[in-house]
């Protein structure tokens, strides 16, 4: 039995406390393991959340988002140019990690994260995401204002790095549900 029933005002809370403390990034990541540690938990008192992605919070030191991730659909490439945290409550994240600082763009690595596993990104870090066999479910914490920050979006093929907004990503996209 849990101590505590899962709670998404006080994660809110607790992550924009994180978030401004003296080390964000260990804190947003021991709060992050703490809370998806008990998974079941979340599952069980987390409201319904029809999009696959919505922002729960937002100001200027942190970014507070709700990422389900659906098998057979993969995320363009992008950066965040910010900390983020990745807790997964629900089904596995398959990562694949892409590097383009000599010139050449290519996958450097893949990651498999699971329900109750962390991850932590680093700012200039390039990746895919997609799920394996059933949707996944996260919370991710990014350590910024994620909504305004100029960040980039990498194109399938040759990595092309091209502005993060709205339009280039609905693009790549359907690209990518093409192939
Ligand atoms: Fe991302």
């Amino acid at each position: 039995m849990s101590v505590k029933d899962f709670n998404l005002e006080q994660f809110i809370a607790d992550a924009r406390q994180a978030a401004v403390s003296e080390n964000p990034i260990l804190s947003a990541e021991s709060l992050m393991k703490a809370t998806v540690a008990d998974c079941e938990n979340i599952i069980a008192n987390m409201p319904v959340i029809e999009e696959c992605e919505r922002m729960l919070f937002e100001d200027d030191t942190v970014s507070i988002w709700y990422c389900r991730f659906e098998p057979g659909t993969v995320v363009p490439a992008h950066d965040h140019q910010m900390h983020v945290v990745v807790g997964v409550y629900q089904g596995a994240e398959e990562h694949a990690f892409f590097d383009n600082s000599n010139g050449e763009y290519k996958e450097i690595k893949s990651l498999s994260l699971g329900a109750t596993e962390v991850a932590k990104l680093s700012p200039n870090q390039i990746h895919t995401v997609t799920a394996t066999n059933t949707a996944s479910q996260a919370l991710h914490i990014y350590l910024g204002k994620l909504s305004t920050v100029e960040r980039s979006l990498f194109t399938f093929d040759s990595g092309k790095e091209i502005p993060f907004s709205v339009e280039n990503y609905e693009k790549l996209a359907q690209v990518n549900s093409l192939t």
